[in-house]
């Protein structure tokens, strides 16, 4: 392998996923000036983030998205990882899902989050990409359980988890950019995952040589 193959040396960019016709890939650094084009309004910043003075909220929200981009690979570690997708609809890059693990290794639990661009929702798309992902981290990575979270006013994102088989695991309160917001926690079993079948409608590849990547 030359030495100068990134993805042979950062194995997870490899990754490919595939649910009918929507496709997802790592980004890439080529990608975030049309992501940056793409970031809906309704997406929530980190609440925990910092906004800098002399920046608006826009432009904050945006230095957030690439801070968050660059600090996934910078701090990766096989206890803690967080991977973005870019997700193509047809060839068209329409939003990102990502995939995350905390201790990975000894919990197998994931969580995810993610977003689309306003004209791409409604069609399925979000059912579809967070499809892909389960079925990596389910029938790939050999996760147990796959948890996720929405301010219990999000429709769209509980009816993506309800739609794949997650049930109700209770409430919290949490800070977010707009106030104190109530989470309505999700969680999906392997048992759960198996029993709906849909990790066949998902093809993964590209995984061979992630192992040390994620804790395996
Ligand atoms: C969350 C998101 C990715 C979902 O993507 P999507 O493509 O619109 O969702 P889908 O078309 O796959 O729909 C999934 C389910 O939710 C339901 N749903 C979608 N939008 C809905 C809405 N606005 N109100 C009520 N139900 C909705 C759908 O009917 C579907 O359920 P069904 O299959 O049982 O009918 C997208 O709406 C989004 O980007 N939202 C803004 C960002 C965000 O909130 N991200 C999640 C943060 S936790």
């Amino acid at each position: 392998m030359p030495p100068g193959d990134v993805e042979h040396h950062w194995p997870p960019l490899a990754i490919r996923i595939r649910v009918g016709d929507v496709a997802l890939r790592p980004v890439r650094e080529g990608d975030l000036p049309g992501l940056l084009d793409l970031l809906p309004d309704d997406v929530e910043h980190d609440p925990t983030s910092e906004l800098f003075d002399g920046l608006d909220l826009e432009d904050n929200r945006r230095r957030i998205f690439l801070q968050t981009y660059w600090r996934s690979a910078g701090t990766w570690s096989p206890n803690g990882w967080w991977l973005p997708f870019l997700v193509t609809h047809r060839g068209r890059a329409v939003g990102v899902q990502t995939l995350e693990g905390e201790h990975f290794s000894e919990l197998r639990v994931v969580d995810s989050s993610s977003w689309l661009d306003p004209a791409a929702r409604g069609r399925g798309t979000g059912v579809s990409m967070r499809a892909g992902i389960l079925a990596l981290a389910f029938d790939h990575l050999g996760a147990e359980a796959a948890v996720s979270s929405a301010r219990e006013d999000n429709a769209a994102s509980l009816g993506v988890s309800r739609r794949l088989g997650y049930e109700d695991n209770g409430i919290s309160r949490s800070r977010s950019p707009s106030g104190p917001c109530t989470l309505r926690h999700m969680v999906l079993t392997r048992k759960a995952w198996e029993t709906a079948g849909r990790g066949r409608t998902a093809e993964a590849r590209g995984i061979e040589g992630c192992g040390p990547w994620f804790g395996l």
